[in-house]
This record gives C-alpha cells, sequence and structure tokens, in this order.
C-alpha cells in the first residue's frame, strides 16, 4: 500500500490532520492501535479554544458543536471563600466552547466514514522505518498478517505513550519534564452542573473543578495523592470532598447523583523538542504534555496539525518546504507558551505537598493580584482562551492585538448561548477580536 502521508495514531490530532489534508486533496492513511469504541469512549477534554471551535467549522465537521456546545463567555477561580470571575468575553473578546473529546472524536469519526477517509484500525506493532530517508515506511500487524505501508512522510499523532516519539534516536532529542506530586481524580454524573460557568477552586484541602458537558450531564475534579485508589473514593465520599472545595456558595447549588465514570489521571509537564526528525513529524501529546489545568492539550493538538498540514499542503502544492522546515520551531514557540501557562495555573490553584510558607504566601500574592488587577485578568483570559497563531501566507481574519499574519478564533455562538452572547448574529459571526 502507497499513500502521501502516514499517520500514526487517531486522536484529535491524527484525526484533524486526516481531515485538513483530504479536505487539500492530499492521500493519508491513518494507523490506530485500539478500535474506534475504546478511542471515542476515552473520558478526557472538555474545553475547546476558538482555534479548534473555527477548525471543526471550516472542516464543516461542526453539526454537533452548534447542536450541543455550551458558549462560556467566562470562568471562575473560587479561593479564600470568595469566587472571582474572570469575564473572558469582555477582556479579549471570545469565549469557550465546552464540549466533550468524546463528541469531538464521533465527529470526526462520522466525517471520516462519510468522506471515505482510510482509517486501519486495531494496527499492532506499528514500526516506523526509513524516516532518515526519502523513502519511508511503516509496517503493523493485524492479527497473523503483517502489512506496509510506503509513503512520503510520517506524521506520528500517537500520544505520550506512541511509538513515534520513541522512534526519534536518543542523541537528536532534548526532552524537558515536571512530575506533579498529585493526580485529578475525575468523575462524571448526570446530574446538572452546579454553576453555568466552570469553577476552579483552590482550598486548603486541595484543589477542586467543577465542570460539564451538557445541562444535563456534569464533570468534577478534586486534586488527590499519588498513592491513592478510585475505589479509596466512593462517590459519598467523592461528593463531600468536592462540596467543600467548592466552597459553601457553590456547593449550595450542587446535585449529587451516582457516578458512571471515575478515574485517577496523573499531572505532567513534558516537551520533545525537535518535533520533526527527517521525514517524521510529532503532533499532539507525542511531543509535549501539559497538566489539564489550562485545558490546553487537545487544543495544542489541534494547532501544531493546522501548522503541519500548511506545511505539508505547500510541499505539495507549491513545491516549497519552508512550513516544513519551520514546523518545529513555529509549533513549539506556542506549546511554550502553553506549558508556562498550564504549569502556573497548576502552580497557583493546586496544594504542594512539600510547599514551604513562603511558596504558600507566593501563591496567596498570585491570587490576590488575579483579583485585584485587570490586567492580570486580562493576560490569564489571553492565555486561557488560547493565544493567536501565525498562519504564513493566510489572510489575518482578526485581533487588534495579535500580530501580522495571526489568526484568532472568532467562535461564540454556540449552542443554548447564542442570542445572550451574540444577538443577531449567525452562527460563526461571533464577536470577532
Ligand atoms: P491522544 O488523544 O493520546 O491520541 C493518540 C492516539 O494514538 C490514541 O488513539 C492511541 O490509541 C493511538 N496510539 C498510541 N500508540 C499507538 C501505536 N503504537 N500505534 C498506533 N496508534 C497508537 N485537553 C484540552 O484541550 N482541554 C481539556 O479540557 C482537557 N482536559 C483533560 C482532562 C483530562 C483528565 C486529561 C487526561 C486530558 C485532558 N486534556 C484536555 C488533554 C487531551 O485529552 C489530550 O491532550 C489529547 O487527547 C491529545 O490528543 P492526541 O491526538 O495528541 O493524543
Ligand atoms: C473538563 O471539562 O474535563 C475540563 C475542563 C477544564 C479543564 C480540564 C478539564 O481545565
Amino acid at each position: 500500500m502507497r499513500t502521501q502521508v502516514a499517520i500514526v495514531g487517531a486522536g484529535p490530532a491524527g484525526m484533524f490532520l486526516a481531515h485538513l489534508l483530504h479536505a487539500a486533496g492530499l492521500d493519508c492513511v491513518v494507523l490506530e492501535r485500539r478500535d474506534r469504541a475504546f478511542v471515542e469512549g476515552r473520558v478526557r477534554a472538555g474545553v475547546l479554544e476558538p482555534i479548534t471551535v473555527d477548525l471543526m467549522r471550516e472542516l464543516g465537521l461542526a453539526e454537533g458543536l452548534e447542536r450541543g456546545g455550551l458558549a462560556h463567555d467566562g470562568v471562575n477561580i473560587a479561593t479564600g471563600g470568595e469566587l472571582l470571575r474572570i469575564d473572558l468575553a469582555s477582556l479579549v473578546g471570545v469565549g469557550l466552547t465546552v464540549y466533550g473529546q468524546q463528541e469531538v472524536m464521533r465527529d470526526l469519526f462520522d466525517g471520516a466514514v462519510a468522506r471515505g477517509i482510510h482509517i486501519v484500525w486495531e494496527a499492532d506493532d506499528v514500526v516506523l522505518e526509513g524516516l532518515d530517508g526519502a523513502e519511508p515506511f511503516v509496517t503493523w500487524r493485524h492479527g497473523q498478517t503483517g502489512h506496509r505501508l510506503d509513503c512520503d512522510f510520517v506524521a506520528g499523532c500517537d500520544g505520550f505513550h506512541g511509538v513515534s516519539r520513541s522512534s526519534i534516536p536518543a542523541q537528536d532529542l532534548r526532552t524537558y519534564e515536571r512530575v506533579y506530586p498529585f493526580g485529578w481524580l475525575g468523575i462524571l454524573a448526570d446530574v446538572p452542573p452546579c454553576n453555568d460557568e466552570l469553577v476552579y477552586a483552590n482550598h486548603e484541602r486541595g484543589f477542586a473543578l467543577a465542570s460539564m458537558r451538557s445541562e444535563t450531564r456534569s464533570r468534577y475534579y478534586v486534586q488527590v495523592a499519588l498513592d491513592e485508589q478510585v475505589d479509596d473514593w466512593p462517590d459519598e465520599r467523592f461528593w463531600d470532598e468536592l462540596c467543600l472545595r467548592l466552597g459553601p456558595q457553590t456547593a449550595a447549588k450542587l446535585t449529587r447523583g451516582p457516578s458512571f465514570e471515575k478515574s485517577i489521571a496523573p499531572l505532567r509537564s513534558f516537551v520533545a523538542e525537535p518535533m520533526r526528525w527527517g521525514r517524521l513529524f510529532l503532533a499532539g501529546d507525542a511531543a509535549h504534555i501539559v497538566p489539564p489545568t489550562g485545558a490546553k492539550g487537545m487544543n495544542l493538538a489541534v494547532s501544531d496539525v493546522i501548522m503541519l498540514a500548511d506545511g505539508l499542503i505547500e510541499h505539495y502544492r507549491a513545491n516549497k518546504d519552508h512550513g516544513l522546515e519551520t514546523y518545529s520551531k513555529r509549533a513549539l514557540a506556542r506549546v511554550w507558551k502553553a506549558e508556562r501557562f498550564s504549569w502556573w495555573l497548576t502552580s497557583i490553584t493546586h496544594r504542594f505537598p512539600d510547599a514551604d510558607p513562603f511558596s504558600q504566601q507566593m501563591q496567596l500574592a498570585e491570587l490576590d493580584y488575579l483579583r485585584s488587577s485587570e490586567a492580570a485578568q486580562r493576560s490569564f483570559a489571553e492565555n486561557y482562551v488560547g493565544l493567536p497563531m501565525a498562519r504564513p501566507g493566510r489572510r489575518a481574519k482578526a485581533s487588534a492585538a495579535a500580530p501580522e499574519g495571526a489568526v484568532r478564533g472568532t467562535s461564540q455562538s454556540i449552542g443554548k448561548k447564542l442570542e445572550r452572547t451574540c444577538a443577531g448574529a449567525a452562527p460563526g459571526e461571533g464577536k470577532a477580536t
């Protein structure tokens, strides 16, 4: 079998890339280790930046999003018994959209089936070969049968534990890592959300987050120690702890109910440089991990593959490689800023077991500054909704504040809040910044 781009991994990075290439008339094959139900069933991200929403619209995959996405103009931080609301829309002109990664994956897979994008499910023992030459190829096994895919390029979109990053010789890769001394215990429950916007809570007993998937489905998290197990947390214990940490004002509106998903995720910051080695390009979690506090992981995967697709399209259409040659540098410039924001937000909202009195005072000072300074809130908002992304060769769509060639998402008008957030505007015509 032969294709132009072999994509390893059918998570958000791999599938958004496949759609972008397919829309440009390029040929690709996606190789995924698991089956569709497994990938679609993984409960993960819930917050989409305007860049992600705009891409789903651009690709004609936003029907579910327009129906079920929730537009959020603001976000809240609960600290010292008070709720600080950061008004994203008034500070930076855009907000965020709550729409689960599971739904995003369903829309990407439905679209792939309808468009004839080739996905090989349950591809075992994927091996990348010839990456430093002009004729790379990928081999895998399906059952007892071996397969080979020849290609021009390989996109390594196979997540943190995938095979792509480890196919780069160790001496050519530099990695940076911080492992945090806690994890997030998350649940899903079919109860109405306790607040119509997200609440991030810094409490002396630890961090908590109130999020949602819809008007009837809530997603909640509490910080737990690394040695804790899901079985240590029966629902009643989880609800009691969550209520304490969110504080009385938010807890008063909280509805309890049976959880139907409960899992613990460790928190990590990680970056591998460069994101290109020969004919292999890394994208998404294969190259970098952020702690989920900033809600950046899936959105970073999206910005990576937008840049990568631009470079590949330029290669085939214009026979130029500037985009591919600068991909790693441009992607990493954005990645490091998202790493910084996710690390910072984690550091001011969590309880660190080894924190000395000085670090605790620093945390309080950070939160107090955020509460008292509009400039600090604007900086928070700019990072939280996603920094503008440079796309050379593309006409800038928006933003007085954005640099030349940068595109700031314009999405505001999703789902139930359409009338409130941008009265009179049609979907896609939300407030431009
Ligand atoms: P993945 O989603 O990991 O996909 C990689 C794919 O490659 C998988 O399907 C895997 O099965 C496949 N694969 C792996 N190895 C191989 C192999 N050898 N061969 C073939 N296929 C392989 N992000 C946000 O933007 N917003 C949020 O609100 C948010 N919240 C989060 C909350 C939690 C609790 C967690 C854990 C994550 C959260 N994230 C969030 C992060 C987000 O889920 C990830 O960053 C995102 O899934 C990365 O996409 P990806 O395609 O790069 O990698
Ligand atoms: C989620 O809804 O799962 C979610 C929201 C915000 C985050 C992380 C996860 O920062």
